[in-house]
């Protein structure tokens, strides 16, 4: 397992950071701001409102929760542990997209396309090859696109059942 995951473990351990990507948006925009209403030295927000405390807290547990079953399932106990550290890499990159966001000078929400689909996948990436296992190149490069295409139709549902202002 550890070493260079096949497409099909890569697609097992990268679960649970969809789920901890996706979970945040249930809290419908509530929550303490991570940055504590703080600004950078360009006097934009550091993080904005939308990275939360209870955000992460939720993206993590619905993370390690699909990450547990997913192992159990699979009886491949490695799995539980490195789903769990793809759900915290992909909460951090999603919080690395809010940063340059704001650096951009683009508000709370506002598109960035690609960043906002691939931010908290690249940290997944980086997350899993942090903890030893590494998914190749080649399948991460054709994961990509799959990943911007779900990210797309989960945040329209999400719009679609009145969870999110904006469809992307
Ligand atoms: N969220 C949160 N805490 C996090 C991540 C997300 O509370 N660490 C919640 C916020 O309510 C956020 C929503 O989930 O608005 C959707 O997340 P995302 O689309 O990543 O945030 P955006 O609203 O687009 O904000 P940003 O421009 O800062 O990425
Ligand atoms: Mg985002």
């Amino acid at each position: 397992m550890a070493g260079v995951l096949s497409p099909l473990e890569t697609a097992a351990a990268l679960l649970p950071a969809l789920a901890a990507n996706g979970a945040p948006v249930l809290l419908r925009g509530r929550g303490t701001p991570l940055d504590g209403g703080r600004r950078w030295l360009d006097g934009r927000p550091l993080l904005g409102p939308g990275k939360t405390y209870e955000g992460l807290l939720a993206g993590f547990t619905a993370g390690a929760v699909v990450a547990y079953i997913i192992s159990a399932a699979a009886a491949a106990p490695l799995l539980a542990p490195l789903g769990a550290a793809a759900a915290m890499g992909a909460l951090l990159g999603d919080m690395l997209g809010a940063f340059i966001k704001r650096r951009i000078g683009l508000p709370r929400g506002a598109p960035a396309p690609l960043l906002d689909q691939l931010d908290f996948y690249a940290g997944a990436l980086l997350a899993l090859h942090a903890a030893g296992a590494t998914v190749d190149p080649i399948t991460a490069a054709l994961g990509a696109p799959l990943v911007v295409l779900l990210h797309r139709a989960t945040n329209m549902a999400a719009y679609r059942l009145g969870l999110k202002n904006v469809p992307w």
